[in-house]
């Protein structure tokens, strides 16, 4: 009986493709130490990121055309995920060691829920198996501490200053955890630039897949220079439904896209109300907005979170939402945004042909 040769299986792979992409899996990379003896084939599938909602599908895909090669006995199949660098259209000059995609997350006013998304978001990504931090880079409305409270933040006396250590292995730092007394801080937009990349820089964060960045909100000084002085992957911005929200968001998205930052999408928060009851939902500020204006500027709506006492509840306590409530609307909310946001870094790694 004729056994198949490598080329036939890799032909066969070819196949395969990505549905976010549409490229074949062999073309992308993701076919690594393929070994074809006498009908036995053993590969390992790399996968772009272990949060990807198509991953299931490509790894059963991958198997079944080579399992219906003539000629194949067996099929052992290694699938592991590993998250590409990517950096953005940005004319920054700086990389930062080991971190491979910084995540950054603005709005255009404080108070519309910047923080806990970009909380949520990152313990959600830990989930997913991913190695993550977050910086608090609000030096203004820094509130990030509030959420961490619990956790241990170390200082080493010599060299790079250790980052706390949160949830599911999240690594936390903030301006918050520097500055201890309650006076706000006034600080113009180049000391914040210059306070935030070396926080980015003078911290050991190790190796991260993602670092995602609390930024400073509006369209101001700190936002401005945070914009030109930092490397940013790609920016979330946040808003809630109500218009004059939804217009001041779009402004600050707009900074982003001029000063060469790619968005990766809106999020709209509060978007409606889960009555505790019934479990209907109330939208109490109108609905669609958000949808309505990222279709309106050609970016995706990437998440419409619910409004829930309980968010509140657990950010005062110190305790994320996937940790306390599992199972919640919110929960599933952040985890599908993750997933999304996961999705657009790879699909954007592939397409600045990083690796
Ligand atoms: N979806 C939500 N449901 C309920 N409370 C929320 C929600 N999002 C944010 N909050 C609460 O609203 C307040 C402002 O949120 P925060 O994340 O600090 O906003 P920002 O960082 O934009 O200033 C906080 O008390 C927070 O717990
Ligand atoms: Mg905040």
């Amino acid at each position: 009986m004729t056994r198949p040769t490598e080329r036939e299986v890799l032909e066969a792979l070819r196949g395969v493709r990505d549905p976010e992409l549409g490229m074949d899996i062999v073309s992308m990379g993701m076919i690594k130490e393929l070994k074809v003896m006498d009908g036995d084939v053993s590969f390992t599938l790399e996968l772009t990121t272990p949060a990807c909602p198509y991953n299931s599908q490509i790894e059963q895909m991958a198997r079944s055309v080579v399992e219906r090669l003539p000629g194949v006995k067996s099929v052992s199949m290694k699938v592991t995920a590993r998250v590409r660098r990517g950096w953005g259209g940005q004319p920054i000059p700086i990389e930062i060691p080991g971190i491979k995609n910084v995540v950054a997350v603005g709005s255009g006013k404080g108070g519309v829920g910047k923080t806990t998304i970009a909380a949520n978001l990152a313990v959600a990504l830990s989930e997913t198996g991913a190695s993550v931090g977050i910086l608090d880079a609000d030096v203004y409305g820094s509130s990030l501490t509030r959420f961490i409270r619990s956790y241990r933040f170390e200082a080493k006396g010599k060299g790079k200053l250790s980052p706390a250590e949160g949830p599911l292995g999240l690594k936390i730092m903030s301006m918050g955890l520097v500055v201890t007394d309650d006076t706000p801080i006034i600080w113009r937009g180049p000391l914040v630039g210059g306070a935030v990349r070396q926080m980015l820089l003078e911290v050991d964060w190790g190796e991260l897949d993602y670092l995602v960045v609390d930024l400073p909100p509006g369209t101001g000084d700190a936002p401005l220079t945070l914009a030109q002085t930092i490397p940013i992957t790609g920016a979330i911005i946040v808003t809630t439904p109500q218009q004059a929200s939804l217009d001041i968001a779009i402004k600050a998205l707009r900074m982003f896209q001029k000063l060469g930052v790619e968005i990766l999408g809106i999020v709209e928060n509060m978007s409606y109300y889960v009555c505790p009851g019934c479990g209907r939902r109330e939208f109490i500020f109108g609905r669609g907005g958000g949808a309505r204006s990222a279709e309106k500027i050609g970016v995706p709506l990437l998440a419409e979170i619910p409004l829930m006492p309980i968010l509140r509840e657990n950010s005062d306590e110190g305790v994320p939402i996937i940790v306390s409530q599992p199972a919640s609307e919110a929960a599933e909310s952040f985890r599908s945004l993750a997933r999304r946001v996961a999705a657009a870094l790879s699909v954007l790694a592939v397409k600045r042909g990083a690796h």
